[in-house]
């Protein structure tokens, strides 16, 4: 864990130092379900969801940004009250407790912003870190999609929605 690591909202201003690692977990196409080739304006537009939608990064004591996330309202109406949430960690900077932080401070904040249950929509089931990470966050594999997946290595791998509440 980072000693001086904090987590705040982010800003427009923090984009390029976002991106400068988002990209290459895009263009790898193996833990997300956006499109590859997703253009950098593209990505913003995803990434800086309009309220009640959230988007936070994790810095060090001199500014770098480590890792970022955002939390949505996943669901409306009736199920208005589920939210969901992404996550990236610079791979510089991955294994330092940085995404952990990041999942507990996004299940806090949906909490204190009134959401009673988080579902993550797409886990690749090739991904164990995040897999095993989000479990002991307390998030369960309610279901995993068969072939919900085209991984570039792996081909056609499972694709897991998590859920918790809150
Ligand atoms: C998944 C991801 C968010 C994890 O972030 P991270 O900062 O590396 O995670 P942490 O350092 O908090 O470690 C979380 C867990 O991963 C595991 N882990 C850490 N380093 C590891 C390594 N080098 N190899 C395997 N597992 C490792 C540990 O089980 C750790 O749990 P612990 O806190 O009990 O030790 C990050 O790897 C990432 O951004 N990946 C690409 C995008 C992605 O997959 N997003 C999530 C989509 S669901």
């Amino acid at each position: 864990m980072l000693a001086a690591m904090v987590i705040r909202e982010a800003t427009p201003h923090d984009w390029p130092r976002m991106w400068a690692f988002m990209e290459g977990i895009v263009r790898a196409g193996e833990t997300f379900s956006w499109d590859r080739d997703t253009p950098e304006d593209l990505a913003r537009v995803f990434w800086f969801p309009a309220p009640p939608g959230r988007t936070f990064v994790a810095v060090d004591e001199r500014g770098t940004v480590l890792g970022t996330a955002n939390c949505v309202r996943n669901h409306m109406g009736g199920a208005a009250h589920i939210a969901s949430a992404s996550f990236m960690v610079d791979p510089r900077h991955s294994g330092q407790g940085v995404g952990r932080a990041l999942g507990e401070h996004v299940l806090e904040r949906a909490r204190e912003d009134g959401f009673r249950a988080m579902q993550f929509n797409a886990v690749v089931e090739t991904n164990t870190r995040a897999v095993a990470l989000w479990e002991s966050l307390g998030l369960k594999v309610m279901t995993t999609l068969p072939e919900g997946y085209l991984h570039p290595v792996h081909g056609y791998v499972g694709l897991h929605i998590m859920y918790r509440q809150l």
